[in-house]
């Protein structure tokens, strides 16, 4: 049937219509918060290039935290910024690193929480790689222990989900095997699948101090050109014991959302990264985009290519405009 017996616009008259044939939907239910903490009392460091985000102390964190749950946030992922950094990133693994002293503290505050970790080494080496080196590359298979050691740690700390972004080839299955044979079999992995090497990940540099300090990512992270080996990269992943997988970033990366969600039978995540909204809170400090309403809009594009729920920086923002919204 075509026009003029068929007219699309029928169906978008009222908000009511709208609201009726609607498809995607965005709920808080989808959204997990990435929190910035490092050690001290009473620390509050903004990031320069996120406005919005703070690099928080533990006693700040929940406090944060507060505002997190009130808004219903099911989850948060948490990054550390260590005392001190070394070649082999010792303080992501050490019993009292700073994430495990905070995963600790959230999980006695807030136990319904979800608390997922990030396992990578790249914020807590003095090189800034997310593994360790050989010569001037990343050498593979003596990294999985040390990444290993990191899952235990947090899992040990009471994380109930870990997630792998270093990108090391059999990590996932290394990771799992470790956790089982400590008594953390409970304990889910949400693996940064398809983690590719992108420009979008600049400001997190800064929020996370994790550049590397010579050479780039590029032989361990994605070639944004592929599209049939994140395929490959998430079969993987799934095959070695992923509970959940991830797409990384998020809005340039719609198609391979959408890909996976169709062909694997797994929870899919995607991650909305720092450039990606640090582009948006740019463009509307100048007034060329509206901020809430890009928001939302990405969001809920990322939503419809499939994702199951969003890491985002924006997540309280999104919180508290879908609470709105309902009221
Ligand atoms: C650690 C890690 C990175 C991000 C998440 N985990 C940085 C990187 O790989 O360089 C990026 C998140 C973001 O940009 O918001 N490996």
């Amino acid at each position: 049937m075509y026009f003029p017996e068929y007219r699309p616009r029928r169906l978008r008259r009222t908000e009511g219509l709208r609201r009726l044939v609607r498809e995607a939907t965005l709920s808080v239910d989808h959204l997990v918060y990435p929190c910035f903490v490092l050690p001290g009392e009473k620390v509050r460091n903004p990031v320069q290039a996120m406005p919005g985000v703070a690099q928080l102390s533990v006693d700040e964190l929940l406090k944060e935290l507060e505002t997190v749950t009130d808004l219903g946030i099911p989850g948060v992922i948490l990054f550390g910024l260590p005392a001190g950094k070394d070649e082999r990133g010792s303080e992501a693994y050490s019993r009292t690193g700073i994430v495990q002293e905070a995963v600790k503290a959230v999980k006695d505050r807030f136990p319904d929480l979800v608390v997922v970790t990030d396992v990578c080494l790249c914020e807590y080496t003095s090189h800034g790689h997310c593994g360790v080196l050989k010569g001037h590359d990343v050498d593979n298979d003596a990294t999985l222990e040390l990444l290993a050691q990191v899952a235990v740690s947090h899992a040990r700390a009471g994380a109930d989900m870990v997630a792998p972004s270093d990108m090391m080839d059999g990590r996932v299955g290394r990771i799992r095997e470790s956790l089982d044979e400590d008594g953390f079999e409970e304990v889910a992995i949400l693996a940064y699948a398809a983690k590719y090497c992108s420009a979008f990940y600049g400001p997190f540099r800064e929020a996370a101090d994790s550049a590397p300090q010579f050479g780039d990512r590029r032989s361990y992270q994605m070639d944004p050109c592929n599209s049939l080996e994140a395929l490959r990269e998430v079969a993987l992943d799934i095959e070695e014991g992923a509970d959940i997988v991830m797409v990384k970033p998020a809005l340039p990366y719609l198609d391979i959302v959408r890909r996976v969600r169709e062909e694997f039978d797994r929870p899919v995540a995607a991650y909305q990264v720092s450039g990606e909204y640090s582009m948006i809170k740019a463009a509307a400090a100048q007034g060329w985009l509206d901020e809430s309403r890009v928001m939302m809009e990405s969001l809920t594009a990322i939503r419809r290519a499939g994702a199951s729920f969003i890491l985002t920086y924006f997540a309280k923002d999104a919180a508290r405009l879908l609470r709105e919204e309902r009221s």
